[in-house]
Formats: C-alpha cells, structure tokens, sequence
C-alpha cells in the first residue's frame, strides 16, 4: 500500500485524518526557504548578542518538524470546486449512454429573450430593447471587458449594409411569396455551377423546385408561414445534447501514425512515410449593399422584422455609410492567390439570391468575376438556398451574417477544411497549410484576450451590449451548460480555420438555439444566436479535453467494466496520480510540443507555418484548459468522490458515488477545475504524449481506436496570429498606417484586416481615401487573379 494511501486512512498522530495529501518539491521548496530566513534570523540574533563572539559560535540548527505541518497547511494550493446550477441527471452505468445523456434543459432556457425595439443602425443594437418574456437575473458572471472598443467593432460585419435605400416600392411588389407553402425552398439552382442538386440537398425537391434558365421566375422564397412552424418546432427542442464520441468519431479513419503520435508525440518517419499536405477550401460571405436588387429582395423582410419601427427610422438607418466596396473582395482572393494558392482547394463565396428587372431569380455576384463555367473547378458562388440546411432553408432568406455562418459547413465539397474570410481580410504574407489546418496538430485557433463566462441566463442589458458581445455571452452561457462553467476567450478577427464536421457536430450539440437562429433575418432580432466560431473553436477544445477525461476513467480505470470504481481501481488511479503530482512544478518535466510544431511537421514531410509561429499551446500538450494551472494537490475525495480513498463499503455491495459514469461527469462538467488537475496530474507521469489518459492498447484495443479517432478529430494548436487589424478612417491614415507600414518587409503581416470606420462624406475626402485605398492594394496585391473578367 502507498505512501499516500496509508497516511489517508490513518492519518498522522495529532494530525486531522487529511485526505490525500502529501508535500510537493514546491511545498519543500518553500519550506527550505523558510527554514533559510529562519536560520539567518538566529544566526544574526546571536551574533549580535554574543558581540565579536562569531568565531566561536555556531548557531544550532533548529529542526522543527512540527513547523511544518502546522503554519503551511493553509498554504496548499487547494481546489476550488464551484457547483455549476444546473442539475445532473442521475448518469447511468453503461458508459456509451453516458455520453448520450441528454441533460434537461433548464425551463429558463426555453424562455428566449424576446426583444422590441425601437429603431437602431443596423450593426449596433438597439438602445431601446424591451425584454418581453425571460429572466430578469442579469448578473453576468466576470466578463472581463480589457479589450478596446476597435477590436469590438472589428466583428460582425454587417452583412446587409447600404442597401436601406429602398424607394422603388413597385419592384418590393413585384416580389412574390410563394403560392406553394410546402415547397422546400432548397433548390435555387440557378446554377451555372454544375453542382448537382444532390450534392446540396436530398433529390426529392429537385424537379418541382429547380430554378433554370428555362424555368425563368419559378423560384419564389418560402412562405413566411414557415417561419412560425420552424420557431415552433425549435422550441420544442433541447437546448443542448451530449453526442457520444463513438458516434462522433464513426467517420474519422486512422492512418498508420496517429497510435505513436497522440501516445508518444513521436513521428517516425522511416516507418510512416510522408503525410500529404491537406487542401482548404476559402469561404467568403459577401453582399452587394450597392445593388437595388439586393435592396429589393430584403424590403418586405425589413418591413415586418421586429426591428422595424413605425417612422422607418430602423430601415433607414441601413442606407448610412456603414459599408462602402471598396473592391475587397476583388483583392481578398488576389491576396489568397498570391500567398495561399499551394493548398487552397475550392474558393465559396455565399452571397443572396436575388431577382432581375424581368422576373428572374439569380445570384448576386461580382460583377468583375468570371461567367461561372470557366472558373467553377476553382470557385463558386452559392446562394443560402444552395447550402443551407434542408429545415433552416426554408426560412429563407436571410440578411444576417450569423444565420449564414451557422451554415457554413454545409457547402459543398470534397474536403473538410474550411478557412472562414470575410472580403476585409487579406493574406499579406506567403501562407503555409499549417497555418491553418494541419494533420498532425489539428485546427489553429487564435484568441483575444477578453473572456466569457456567462453563469446565468443572458438578460436585456447583454442584449444591449455592443457589437459581437450578445452573441459571446448568449454562447458563453450554452458551452457552460454543456462543458461546465469556465471562462473562454472570444476568437480572433481573422480568418477562422474550421473542420466541417467537428462545426457540424458543434452546431448539432445545440439543437434548439441552432434553429431558432436560421430564421433571424436580421442581427439582432432577438437579441441573442449562437456565435458559430466562438462555438466551433470552444467546443473542439472541449471535446478533446472530454475524450480524455472518459479515457481514462470510463475505459482505463474500469478493466471490469461495471460501471464502478472498485477498491482496487481506486487505488490504481491514487498512485497514478501520486506519480503525477511528483512531478508537477517540474516545468521542463514534460517535453512542450508548442516548441516543436514546425519541426515535427517536417519530420512528417509537412511545411511548417510561416506565419503563424507563435505557437502557445497544442492539445498534445493536453488540454488547453491546463495551460495556466497549478496543481500542487489534489484532493481525490473531493475532486472524485467522497470516500475515494478509502476501501469502506467495498466489500458489501457497488457504490454508486463510485460509478465511472457519475465521476467522469463530476470532472468534465461539473468541477471542471478538478477535471484539469486530473489531466494535468496524470500527463505528468510521462514526459511527452497522452499515453496515461488511453485505454490500454491490447485489451482495450477498440476503444483506445475510439479515443484516438476523437483526439485526432479535435485536435488544435493554438497561436498568437501574425496580423494587424486596422480601423480605417481616412486617406492621410492609410497611407501612413498601411502603405508607408507595409512598405518596410520587416512590418508586413501575415493577415490584414481592414475595417471601414469612415465618418467622411466630402466627396473629395473619400475621393482620396478611395484612391489611397487603391494604392495600398495594388501595391500588395496588384496582379490580377485569374477569376477577374476585366480589371
Ligand atoms: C458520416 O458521413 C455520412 C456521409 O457523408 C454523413 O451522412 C454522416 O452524417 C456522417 N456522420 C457523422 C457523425 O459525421
Ligand atoms: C409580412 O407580413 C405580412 C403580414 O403578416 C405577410 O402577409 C407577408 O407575407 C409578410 N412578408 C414577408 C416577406 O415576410
Ligand atoms: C455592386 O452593385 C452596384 C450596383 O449594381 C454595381 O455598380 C457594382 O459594380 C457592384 N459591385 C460589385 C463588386 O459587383
Ligand atoms: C471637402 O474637403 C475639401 C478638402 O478637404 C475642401 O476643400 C472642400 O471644401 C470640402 N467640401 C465640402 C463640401 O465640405
């Protein structure tokens, strides 16, 4: 029996019967340095009392044992095991239900925060909302607000922006809401595209919806009845589930490298060969503000949106300035040619179905781009009614940037990659693939500093608050529910790499705000929608940090597989962990793969990333979440269960506090804090890989290939992002700011975002301004792609 185990269950003479605990090197450390001070603090008094006497004394040394059990207890790092408020359901021993578990959604939840509203520009939320139905607790929990206003306004981009000036109210008539209400709206194919139907949606619709130039006019949007029936049909759902990792991972395959590297963190090249780079598809959402057309289209939207108002002030306010085109996305996809083309697969760009002078639907697009058969190998463009969903097109369409990025895996495709642009990003500097997606680390993310952790459901005054910060607190609040309460950094204004499925998956996980949010129209409308990258990046780390935790105490801590942690299991995860907490404060004890990124792509016969080199973290250093922490103890009776540490009951009968099912839920979700130490802890005992947390690899053969499946599906790195994000505001700053900036290699970026904050409306300061513009991207970008029909 071990060290810890006995001094827990006899605890010392005169000493509290203490849990599982036991003095760390850092606790040692502390306590020499102490005891140093101390040592000192006699040796000079003596000398000072004894006079000149130092050559004749030594001070004894005072070893006081009991000093330290005494005055450092309150010293220990301890656990702080926050409760999260929503209640567990009683988990369940099997362990694939465990994860199927659905947690009843909290009856606040299924009380939206219905907004009316007065009128309001467009991309700032209304002053004047009105919470109709809802809590009226409003406390957030610590949102942390560091962050300057700049990088606020930098997200969410209206997508609809200057195309408030709708006069021409004949043409809103000419629209024409379908006579045929049942009519699945999937299938405007006004495609010159070749994509076949089916690739996009089930075939059934094809032949009575199918919009060609021979049916000209057919298509009609779906009826607003819709509407109400899929608002009604969202309510009745849950608003989040647990998909279970064998199901998650049913489609993921294993090559022959992935057992040593997530185990190892090695790559044997010799054995393994070289991987193939990965291809990514670039996706853009883009409008035309400019275009009556578009304008046309929306008008009977705007007309009944909540937003709407009687003095038609909220319509207005679409027409002020918020967006100028300045051609971006013209020199967007120069700047992916020019630094991406290597791994670029295909170009999307998703835009609005629109109708022409005669009748006829279409899409809006560039008007500089290419006719579509000479260019759809390499881009298309696609209507929401090509890619969205077979339920949430039929609330279509919609002019909220939001709604479509909820549905920005469903374009098609052959690969799983996407990187997410928008026309005010630019690539400034030669990109590797790695520096977005790589096969071995996974996903790169970047984050902002400012953090969410939303403990109780969003209220008006979030509603209110600017820019993107609805959407992180609504969002903050679902992953707390479903992962447990933490605080989760907002992701960066740049492009957002993302795998389809995982996006997918995370969309899926959350059922009803998912189609709720596909029949918002306009941001804003009900104050609150899932934020898809802030959800994707989250869930991913999420799910990965999951896997593990069910690794090890579903499958490697149960060889019996009853569901309980027996005496003898318990004590296998006690000297683990003892193992473990040996080694914590040693911080070069693990091997840090952030440091060895580029170098063990190209072991792989992978590029190594070119801009984003700033690693900071890999999940094959183990969970982001143990980045930053300390675990200097770990209490198991605590952190587990009650009685973890001792053999009580046993004998007699399961107990149920040590069901696997009841403990894995106890620290992927409700102490997520304790989940991390557990990690952190058991990580420790090797010094690089996740092989203490994988199920043993002859015994448990299928399930240690479930596990892997799952950490190779969520598996990310994540970086500080080589880019410069800039307001732009008039002609004299651009030039300074961007042109003379950029001019010197040695300031280039890796990513430029450039956000329209342009007050001006002197023709001749925005003449400047426009051609400074010009300027700046002809000098970085000036060689036309081959989309452009003319330049
Ligand atoms: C697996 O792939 C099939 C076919 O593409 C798809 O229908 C299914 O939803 C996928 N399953 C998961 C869990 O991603
Ligand atoms: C707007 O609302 C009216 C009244 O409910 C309805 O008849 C009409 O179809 C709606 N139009 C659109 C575009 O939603
Ligand atoms: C946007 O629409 C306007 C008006 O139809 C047109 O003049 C302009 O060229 C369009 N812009 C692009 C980039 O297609
Ligand atoms: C616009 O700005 C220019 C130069 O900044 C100035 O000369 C001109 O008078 C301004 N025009 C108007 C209408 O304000």
């Amino acid at each position: 029996m071990s060290y810890l185990q006995q001094k827990t269950r006899h605890g010392r003479r005169g000493v509290p019967l203490l849990p599982f605990t036991r003095y760390t090197r850092s606790r040692r450390r502390q306590s020499l340095a102490i005891f140093a001070i101390l040592c000192t603090l006699v040796y000079w008094t003596v000398r000072v009392g004894l006079g000149d006497s130092r050559d004749r004394f030594t001070p004894s040394v005072p070893a006081t044992p009991n000093f330290f059990a005494g005055g450092s207890e309150d010293r220990l790092v301890t656990i702080q095991t926050s409760r999260d408020p929503i209640t567990v359901q009683k988990p369940t021993a099997e362990e694939e239900q465990l994860t199927a578990a659905i947690v009843k959604p909290s009856d606040i939840s299924k009380a939206p925060v219905e907004l009316q509203t007065k009128p309001q520009p467009y991309d700032v939320l209304p002053n004047a909302v009105q919470v109709t139905r809802g809590s009226s607790v409003n406390d957030i929990g610590d949102v942390e607000e560091q962050q300057s206003l700049v990088e606020d306004v930098s997200e969410l981009q209206p997508v609809v922006a200057d195309g408030g000036r709708l006069t021409d109210l004949s043409r809103s008539q000419a629209f024409n809401p379908s006579e045929n209400l049942d009519s699945p709206s999937s299938s405007l194919v006004a495609s010159s595209l070749g994509l076949s139907q089916e690739s996009v949606h089930p075939a059934e619709d094809q032949d009575q919806n199918m919009l060609s130039a021979a049916q000209p006019g057919r298509y009609a949007f779906p009826a607003p009845s819709n509407f109400d029936r899929l608002n009604r049909l969202a309510d009745e759902l849950p608003d989040f589930v647990h998909i279970p990792l064998h199901m998650a991972v049913k489609n993921e395959t294993l090559d022959d490298w992935e057992e040593e590297w997530f185990a190892h963190a090695q790559y044997d090249a010799a054995t393994h060969g070289k991987i193939n780079e990965p291809k990514i598809d670039f996706v853009y959402t883009w409008v035309n503000g400019s275009d009556t057309r578009f304008a046309d289209v929306m008008r009977p939207y705007e007309q009944n949106s909540s937003l709407n108002d009687d003095a038609g002030e909220w319509i207005a306010s679409h027409g002020v300035n918020r967006y100028r085109d300045w051609d971006e996305l013209r020199y967007s996809i120069r700047s992916v040619e020019k630094h991406a083309s290597s791994f670029r697969n295909n170009i999307q760009i998703l835009v609005n179905a629109i109708q022409d002078a005669d009748g006829t639907m279409t899409k809006q697009r560039p008007m500089w781009l290419k006719e579509d058969s000479a260019i759809q190998d390499d881009l298309q463009v696609l209507s929401q009614e090509e890619f969205f969903g077979e339920e949430e097109a039929k609330c279509l369409p919609t002019f909220n940037s939001l709604t479509i990025e909820n549905q920005i895996h469903n374009t098609p495709s052959d690969t799983d990659r996407i990187f997410a642009m928008s026309d005010d990003m630019f690539l400034g500097k030669p990109h590797a693939a790695s520096d977005v997606y790589s096969p071995l680390f996974g996903t790169v993310m970047g984050f902002k500093p400012n953090s969410y952790n939303t403990i109780v459901p969003p209220s008006e005054k979030d509603a209110l608050r600017f820019g993107e910060k609805p959407y992180l607190i609504y969002t903050s609040w679902m992953l707390n529910r479903r992962f447990g309460t933490r605080k989760r950094k907002g992701q960066v204004h740049f492009g957002h790499s993302l795998s389809r499925s995982v996006y997918k998956e995370a969309m899926e996980a959350f059922p009803r705000p998912s189609l709720k949010s596909a029949c918002q129209k306009f941001r804003g409308e009900t104050g609150f929608q899932l934020y898809s990258w802030y959800n994707a990046f989250h869930y991913t780390i999420e799910r990965h940090r999951e896997a593990l935790l069910w690794s090890y105490l579903m499958i490697r801590s149960d060889p019996d597989r009853d569901g309980y942690l027996n005496w003898q299991e318990r004590q296998a995860i006690i000297s683990d962990l003892e193992e473990g907490l040996a080694n914590e404060g040693r911080n070069s004890f693990r091997k840090r793969m952030y440091y060895y990124v580029a170098k063990s792509l190209e072991d792989a016969g992978l590029e190594a990333p070119k801009v984003n080199v700033e690693t900071t973290w890999t999940s094959l250093d183990g969970p982001a979440t143990i980045a930053n922490i300390d675990c200097f103890e770990f209490n198991v009776n605590e952190c587990l269960a009650p009685g973890f540490s001792s053999p009580t009951w046993d004998d007699r009968s399961d107990n149920p506090v040590f069901s696997t099912a009841a403990i894995f839920d106890r620290v992927a979700r409700q102490d997520p804090q304790c989940g991390d130490c557990l990690t952190k802890l058991l990580l420790n005992r090797v010094e690089q890989g996740l092989s203490p947390l994988l199920p043993h690899r002859e015994k448990d053969a299928e399930h240690r290939e479930t596990v892997l499946k799952a950490l190779k599906r969520y598996s990310y790195v994540v970086v500080e992002p080589d880019a410069l994000f800039t307001m732009v505001t008039d002609a004299e700053q651009v030039q300074v700011r961007l042109i003379d900036r950029l001019a010197d290699p040695e300031k280039q970026a890796g990513q430029l975002c450039l956000n329209d904050d342009v007050t001006a409306d002197n023709e001749t300061e925005l003449l400047a301004l426009r051609e400074t513009i010009a300027r700046l991207f002809n000098e970085h970008w000036g060689t036309p792609s081959k989309f452009e029909a003319w330049w």
